[in-house]
This record gives C-alpha cells, structure tokens and sequence, in this order.
C-alpha cells in the first residue's frame, strides 16, 4: 500500500504516465464473479440484481449510497472457513471489518466464533446473542471498563497486548473471582501485506508484545504465575490483504519456537495457536486470492510441520478472517450526480458518497472496481475518475476505472468488494449522512444498518 498520496488529494500534475492503466476490459457489462458477490448478475434488460432483486428497485426503495450486501454469499463464505478449518480449529470472524446485530446472529448460526476489539463491538455481540465463550476480546489499549465488562460477561478470551495489561485483567478478574482465559499477543517481526512480507528481528509497531530480546517469553513468565488468568495460547496477526503464504510460515516458525522456549522452561505446552486474519480479497480482476480450504490446508500443514520438528502437540489453531468473509458480499450502489470530461487527462464522475462511506482510496491509495449497473452500454470506454461529494480534492472512491462514454447524471454505478472497512470506517465528515447497509436474500431485501439521518446527527450536537 503506498502512502505517497499528497495529504489534500493528488497535485494537479499527477496525471497517471501514459500506459500505466492496464487496457479497458474486453466487456464493460461484464461482472467479474471474482470481485462481485456471489448472486450479482445481470437481469433481461441489462439491469443489475443481487438476491434476485434489482438495483433500480433497491435504490428506489432506500436510496443511494447505499451498501448493498448478499446474504446468501456471507453465509456461504462463512460457512466455507468453518468447514475448511473443521472441528478441531475455531474460527474468528474480525468484526472491525463489518459488524452489526445481524451479521453476529449470522455468525452464530453458522457456527463461527466472533474476534471484537472494543466495548462498542463487545456491546454489540452480547446484545445480539452470541455467547459470550465465543468471544474473543482484542485491543492494545482496553479500558478497565471494557475489561470488567468483558470478564464479567465470560468471554473466551482476552488477547492480552502489552504488560500492563497483563496484571490489569488478572487484577480484575480475581476481583470478580473469576478465571480469565488469555492468550498473548506477540510480534514476530513478520510484517505481510498483498504479495510480499517482510521477515525481521523486530517490528516498529504499536500492537503486541515482541518477541525479540525475550520479551514475549518474559510475558508467558509473567501470566502463568497470576492464579486468575489462564494461559491458553500466543496469538500473532501479521497483516492485512495478504495473498502470499510465506508470511504465516515464518510466523508460525517463530511462534511454536515460542512454545517450544515455554515447554523447556515451565513444562507446559500451551494448546492453542491464533495466526489472526489478513487474507486477501479481489478488488479488481488482477487480484487472485485463496479459497479457504487451501489457506486452511496451508495453515494446518505448516503449523503441523513445526511442531512435529520441536518435538510438541500441535496446538489447536485459530484464525480471524474479517475482509475474507464480508469484503466480497457487499458493494455501494451509488446514483451519478455530475460528470466532467477534462480533455486528454479523464473523466471526473461524481457520486451522492465518497470519502465518509469508503476511505480505503484516500487512506491507502487502495484499487477498486465500478460499474455501470443500472442498465448496460454499447458506448465506448472512457477513463474515469469515480469522486465524492465532499470539500476535499483527495475524495476519490476510484482512481482510474473504465465506464461506458455515454455514462449520464441519474445512471446508478457500483463499486464492488466494498463489504469490509467501508462502513465500520464511515465518518460524518462534512455532516454528510452515513449509508444503510441493505441485505438482500432470495429476492427479498431489509435495512440490517439504516441510514443516518439528520436528526442522528443533531441529537449529539447539544448546542
Ligand atoms: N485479527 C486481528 C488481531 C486484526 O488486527 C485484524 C485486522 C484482523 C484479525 C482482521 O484482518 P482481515 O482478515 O480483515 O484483514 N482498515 C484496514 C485493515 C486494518 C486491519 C486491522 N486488523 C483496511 O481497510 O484495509
């Protein structure tokens, strides 16, 4: 991810060199199965349908920007990690990526365990039914509040992340007589993201406990000696879009190596292992991520692999895909308000959103996809740029994309894979109203997050 953006947008002169977009795709009309969910597809008259509903109907019905998302394809890809990491592997879906009362009754039902990282999130698991032993906690900096809510509700796990925060949950919970399951979050100097990785002795980075200089064992020291805390595992997250195995076995090396040092020192062989999430996703047609049966496989055979040769149990896995699961579910239906050709650079497409429903573009200079779906187009392609409605010249939702020349104001476009970090990352920025999130299943859809509406926004401002 490059970081290279200008803080206000791009300079006037950062026009893409010639050649540096690949061609226009051989079909515009096309939706690419890759990067859309899995029932998207077109109807007779060209008209884009997720769930067996179109998108003119759903944008009629609830208005645009909207995040559109197919709940049958959630299922389905929650269902595929559950059953490709079988029974003797948990798996964590990562609610910072999308979390709401409905996706966590989803989660249950599909017999996924739930990874939140903030009272907030915890609030909205519990409330929504998921027991509260499928739940794990996350967070470099938890308050003593969300600490005690947690252990009083008896979640499965909290992810201790730094030393005080090893007392502090063992303070807590013998205060509320409980014994608290924890794991160890550490860092293993493996930084991973899309195709590469970077292995080294140590990370610069906030979260975590490092593994170098013997800290991480200094920790594993520390939490088994408190009688109110039960050491189940070491947890290590390398990264974010990862398509590349290589990351998690050097990870994995360096955390049964951990295991290995505890098993020496104290005679314990901790049982469980947490690799995190990170696995990648396709945003546009070049991205070829992994099924999860292969990543599961890959998992299994390398932390197998390890522990056979430090001589140890291999420990009971745990994964926490979040984008995995819900990135590909969702895509925004947005509604084209102005279009502005500059000659010899692109076209600029304004849509009713942008940055305050996706701020992946400006904040990582992220690629997406769009297209034209609110009917289909012989025109030809033209280089377009899709914009947002905000104060702000960096309020890009995609970069370079191709859409039909006779694209006109009114014509609704999507941007696909927009399941994960889109709205858990929204804003109110320039009191512009945050999207619905609408599931649409079997030719029916419902409001599972409404749509803000100014009142929401006036009853915080007190005046
Ligand atoms: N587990 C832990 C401990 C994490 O920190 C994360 C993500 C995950 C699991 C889930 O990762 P996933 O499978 O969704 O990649 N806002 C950024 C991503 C930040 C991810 C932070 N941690 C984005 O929009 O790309």
């Amino acid at each position: 991810m490059s970081r290279s953006a200008h803080p206000a947008g791009p300079r006037h002169a950062d026009v893409l060199p010639e050649g540096h977009y690949s061609a226009p795709p051989a079909d515009l009309n096309a939706l690419d199965p890759k990067v859309w969910a899995q029932t998207v597809t077109r109807d007779v008259d060209g008209v884009a349908t997720v769930g067996g509903l179109d998108v003119k109907t759903i944008a009629e019905q609830y208005g645009t920007p909207a995040y559109v998302l197919d709940e049958a394809d959630f299922r389905a890809r929650a269902r595929a990690w559950r059953s490709a990491f079988g029974a003797d592997a948990d798996v964590f879906y990562a609610g910072k990526a999308f979390l709401s009362r409905a996706v966590v009754r989803w989660l249950h039902e599909e017999g996924l365990n739930l990874d939140v990282c903030s009272g907030g999130e915890l609030a909205t698991a519990l409330s929504a039914g998921m027991p509260a032993d499928r739940i794990a906690f996350h967070g470099n900096n938890k308050s003593v509040a969300e600490i005690h809510r947690a252990v009083e509700a008896g979640v499965g796990r909290i992810v201790l992340d730094s030393f005080q925060e090893i007392v502090r949950v063992a303070h807590i919970a013998r205060e509320l007589g409980r014994r608290q399951r924890v794991q160890i979050r550490i860092t293993v100097g493996v930084e991973a993201h899309t195709h590469e990785f970077i292995a080294t002795a140590h990370e610069d980075q906030k979260f975590g406990i490092p593994l170098a200089g013997g800290q991480a064992a200094e920790a594993v020291r520390r939490a088994l000696q408190l009688d109110s805390l039960e050491l189940i595992g070491i947890h290590s997250h390398i990264g974010s879009q990862i398509f590349d195995m290589s990351g998690f076995e050097v990870a994995a090396h360096r955390v049964v190596g951990l295991l290995k040092d505890v098993r020496d020192e104290h005679g314990v062989e901790l049982p469980e292992i947490d690799l995190g999430g990170g696995l990648g996703i396709a945003y546009t047609s070049d991205d070829d991520p992994r099924e999860p049966h292969e990543i599961a496989k890959a998992l299994t055979e390398i932390v197998t692999r390890e522990c056979e040769s430090a001589r140890l149990r291999t420990p009971r896995i745990s994964v926490e895909p979040g984008r995995a699961i819900v990135g590909p579910t969702a895509f925004t239906l947005y509604e084209v308000g102005t279009i502005k050709p500059l000659d010899g650079l692109r076209t600029y497409v304004s849509v009713d959103g942008g940055m305050s429903d996706n701020i992946r573009t400006a904040l990582y200079d992220a690629e997406y996809s769009v297209a034209l779906v609110s009917r289909t187009s012989d025109a030809e392609p033209m280089l377009a740029r899709i914009v947002g409605k905000h104060c702000e010249s960096g309020d890009i939702v995609v970069k370079d994309a191709f859409l039909p020349s006779d694209l006109a104001p009114g014509d609704l476009v999507a941007v696909p894979a927009t399941g994960a970090y889109c709205r858990s990352m929204a804003s109110n920025y320039n009191h512009v109203l945050r999207p619905p999130v609408v599931a649409v299943n079997d030719g029916e859809a419902r409001v599972i997050v409404r749509r803000e509406t100014e009142e929401d926004l006036l009853r915080l401002d007190v005046g």
